[in-house]
């Protein structure tokens, strides 16, 4: 993307919302070049709507229709046109539970960001804390990348190393990891948005602008 601007972000999340709050925050301290247009959630009461409602942020449920894992084309076509009109640069997924594909993806093409709980391709998939805690690993962390046809596939913008401790639980690790994301996930968007990362097949490049 280009410098100079001020952006608009859209935000999707079906959870609490601790991201959203971070890089909210961001835009408002002018860490993250960019303004949040919208965030939209497919979990009716959702904390992340709630957090944004009492930042003044516009925050809808759009419903994701008869499956569990994905949206229906009904309501694909609905997330789409939310955020045609809403005018996004980037759409920032948060803690979104749902399978972005095809039409989604054509749509937006280079402009969905994701963050995992985890260092990939290492623990794709759900509760990847719980994944590397059963695993063993003694590091895990997690990763921004953009959101491509497959689960947890697309090229990395950055990682952050957490150390796992012998008495972590579950939850610990994962309080953990989220204090980690509050702080990569708002410096990529920031990063990406500045133009300072490149897609470059496979993986992304960095590179300083003034
Ligand atoms: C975050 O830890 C995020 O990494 C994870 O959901 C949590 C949402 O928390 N995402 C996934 O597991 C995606 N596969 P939040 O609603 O407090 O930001």
């Amino acid at each position: 993307m280009s410098e100079g601007k001020k952006f608009k972000l859209a935000i999707l999340g079906s959870g609490h919302g601790s991201n959203m709050a971070a890089i909210a925050e961001a835009c408002r301290t002018g860490q993250v070049p960019a303004e949040m247009a919208i965030v939209i959630s497919d979990v009716e009461g959702a904390g992340i709507l709630t957090r944004a409602g009492e930042r003044g942020i516009r925050a809808e449920h759009i419903a994701p229709g008869k499956f569990r894992t994905k949206l229906d084309e009904a309501a694909e076509q609905t997330y789409i046109a939310a955020l045609q009109q809403a005018r996004v640069d980037l759409i920032v997924l948060a803690g979104f539970m749902r399978i972005l594909k095809g039409d989604f993806l054509r749509a937006f093409p280079e402009r969905v960001v994701n963050i995992h709980p985890a260092l990939l391709p290492s623990f794709p998939g759900l509760e990847a804390w719980k994944q590397a805690l059963d695993y063993g690993v003694k590091v895990t962390g997690c990763t921004v990348h953009f959101v491509d046809q497959g689960i947890d596939t697309g090229p990395i913008l950055g990682q952050q190393t957490v150390p796992v401790l012998d008495d972590d639980s579950p939850a610990t690790l994962h309080e953990r990891i989220q204090q980690a994301e509050r702080d990569l996930y708002p410096a990529m968007i920031a990063a990406l948005l500045r133009g300072e990362i490149q897609v470059r097949g496979r993986t992304t490049v960095r590179r300083r602008v003034n």
